[in-house]
């Protein structure tokens, strides 16, 4: 059996002139880390948000198979559904990580389980068990502007975590960070993904952060043009 937790076929999609996605086909394997590179407007972010099911495609497939049921086709689903399947089985981390700057770091993190209906008392001892392990004990109750970079990422994987995702995006995680938090955040990321049996797909600028992955694709001009399996 393939166990595939992401399958895309033949995905298109153009703004205006600009082709972000030029026929992309990518199947992705339960539990792997896969690193998306290349250069600043080849289509990774695109990519990205319509595996993701937040941007529609112009034509193509994304079929997503949870661990416990048959496979969704995202495409195929409404806003509302797609809404539905981003918040209960997927995780997002992104270059800032856009955190509600008003609420503490244990506030952030549990509100991801409250929209999705969990009570504020279990969301909250299910968000500073998951800050705990990602090294941040004793900083629940800060709020976001007194975290470092590398503490407010941390803070947004925990968020990303919380809610059970199977499936965790990240767009350029580390990509305001210096190298050595960088490093840091990337352990956090792994461990709470690839580490807990999830699937992690990432996308970056940083070889290093590459490097640390099981496998990398590379875009150019929409399309993917060359994978390669991490030895
Ligand atoms: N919302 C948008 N509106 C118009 N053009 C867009 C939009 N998103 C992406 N593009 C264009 O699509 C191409 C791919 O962009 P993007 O996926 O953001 O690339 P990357 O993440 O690799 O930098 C670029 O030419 C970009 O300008
Ligand atoms: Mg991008």
């Amino acid at each position: 059996m393939n166990d595939s937790v992401l399958h895309a076929n033949a995905l298109t999609k153009t703004y205006g002139a600009a082709r972000a996605l030029a026929g992309v086909n990518v199947a992705v394997t339960r539990g792997e880390s896969l690193a998306i590179m290349g250069a600043s407007g080849s289509g990774k972010t695109t990519l990205l948000h319509v595996l993701a099911g937040i941007v529609a495609p112009d034509s193509g497939s994304v079929s997503f198979t949870s661990a416990s049921g048959a496979p969704i086709e995202v495409t195929g689903q409404s806003e509302t559904a797609r809404s539905k399947l981003r918040r209960e089985r997927f995780g997002f981390v992104f270059q800032q990580g856009l955190l509600i700057p008003e609420l503490t770091a244990i506030e952030n993190v549990a509100l991801a389980m409250m929209v999705n209906g969990a009570k504020r008392q279990e969301a909250t001892g299910h968000a500073a068990a998951w800050l705990q392990s990602l090294g941040l004990g004793g900083m629940e109750d800060r709020r976001i502007g007194e975290l470092s970079g590398g503490q407010a990422q941390r803070v947004a994987i925990a968020r990303a975590q919380v809610t059970g995702a199977e499936l965790i995006f990240a767009d350029e995680p580390t990509g305001a960070l210096d190298s050595r938090t960088s490093a840091e955040v990337m352990d956090a990321l792994l461990w709470s993904t690839t580490g807990q049996g999830r699937t992690l797909i990432v996308v970056t600028h940083d070889p290093q952060v590459a490097a640390r992955c099981s496998r990398t694709l590379s875009m150019r001009d929409g399309a993917i043009v060359d994978a390669e399996v991490a030895a």
